[in-house]
């Protein structure tokens, strides 16, 4: 069992303040999605708790060991698969920090450990057919079950999506959604998950954090109380209410509301 602790955390770019009070906890099991208007700071957020960038000030911890650096704990998840282009499914899934520390003492058993970790996940996945396939050889929906293997490949605590499923098509995320679901109850991994889309957060998490700009601020958490997920629960009346509360509370924090007179002296240009 991780906790991963967010308290107080700000972050500023230069005279620009990105992030302000954030507080923040994710346990081994959770699955929590952060949506929220673009720029109020939801991916600016989840590369701080990658390591991939510092925070101006507040904590950061997991299991009370404060974190400002990538560690194998997290593992992240891009909108843009990061695939290597020249290596086949099967290296790029072995092709990782982990690969190497597992097999540091070079020993046949680390190395045998990790190739059968690969084997696991690419069946997992689905991907056993395309092993051998390089990533231009493989669909959107492919490439990033790749990359989702290759993230579970180090097992981590926790596992940091950035609107990992935004460039697929609606058929192929509902496929990827309950993939995801099922992950989660293999794995174990904490899940945050930043997403723009109120439908997936709601499907997925147990928790939606809803981020409000100007600057990046908790406007609101919603703990989802739903039955087992399946694709007819996204009709039912229960579902609809937690998708319509908490878009509207996108739309009135985002400071994007389509404002009439702007509308309609473009229209008359
Ligand atoms: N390296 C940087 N330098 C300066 N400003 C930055 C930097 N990275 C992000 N920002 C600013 O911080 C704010 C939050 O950006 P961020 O990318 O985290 O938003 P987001 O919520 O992920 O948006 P989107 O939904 O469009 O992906 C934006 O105003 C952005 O311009
Ligand atoms: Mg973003």
């Amino acid at each position: 069992m991780s906790t991963l602790l967010v308290s107080h955390l700000a972050k500023r770019f230069d005279s620009f303040e990105a992030l302000r009070d954030i507080n923040l906890t994710l346990q081994t099991g959770e699955f929590v999605a952060l949506v929220g208007a673009s720029g109020c700071g939801k991916s600016t957020l989840l590369r701080i708790i990658g390591g991939l960038e510092t925070r101006s000030s507040g904590a950061l911890e997991i299991d009370g060991t404060p974190i400002a650096a990538p560690g194998r704990d997290r593992a992240m998840v891009f909108q843009d698969y990061s695939l290597y282009p020249w290596l086949s499914v099967v290296e790029n899934v072995r092709f990782c920090r982990t690969l190497k520390s597992f097999a540091k003492d070079q020993s046949q058993a680390a190395i045998g450990a990790a190739v059968r970790r690969a084997n696991l996940l690419i069946d997992l996945m689905g991907l056993s057919r395309v092993r051998d396939a390089r990533p231009d050889q493989l669909s959107g929906g492919m490439r990033q079950r790749v990359a989702i293997a290759r993230a579970l490949m180090a097992q981590p605590d926790f596992l940091l999506m950035d609107e990992p499923f935004g460039a697929l098509d609606t058929q192929t995320r509902e496929v990827m959604h309950d993939l995801i679901l099922h992950v989660k109850e293999i794995e174990r991994s904490a899940i945050l998950f930043v997403t723009h889309d109120v439908e997936e957060a709601v499907y997925l998490a147990d928790r939606v954090v809803v981020l409000a700009p100007n600057p990046g601020h908790i406007d609101s958490v919603w703990d989802i109380s739903l039955p087992p997920r399946t694709q007819d629960l996204k009709l039912a009346p229960e579902f609809l209410h937690y998708k319509r509360e908490i878009t509207q509370r996108i739309r009135a924090t985002s400071g994007m509301v389509s404002d009439r007179a702007t509308l309609e002296a473009l229209a008359g240009d």
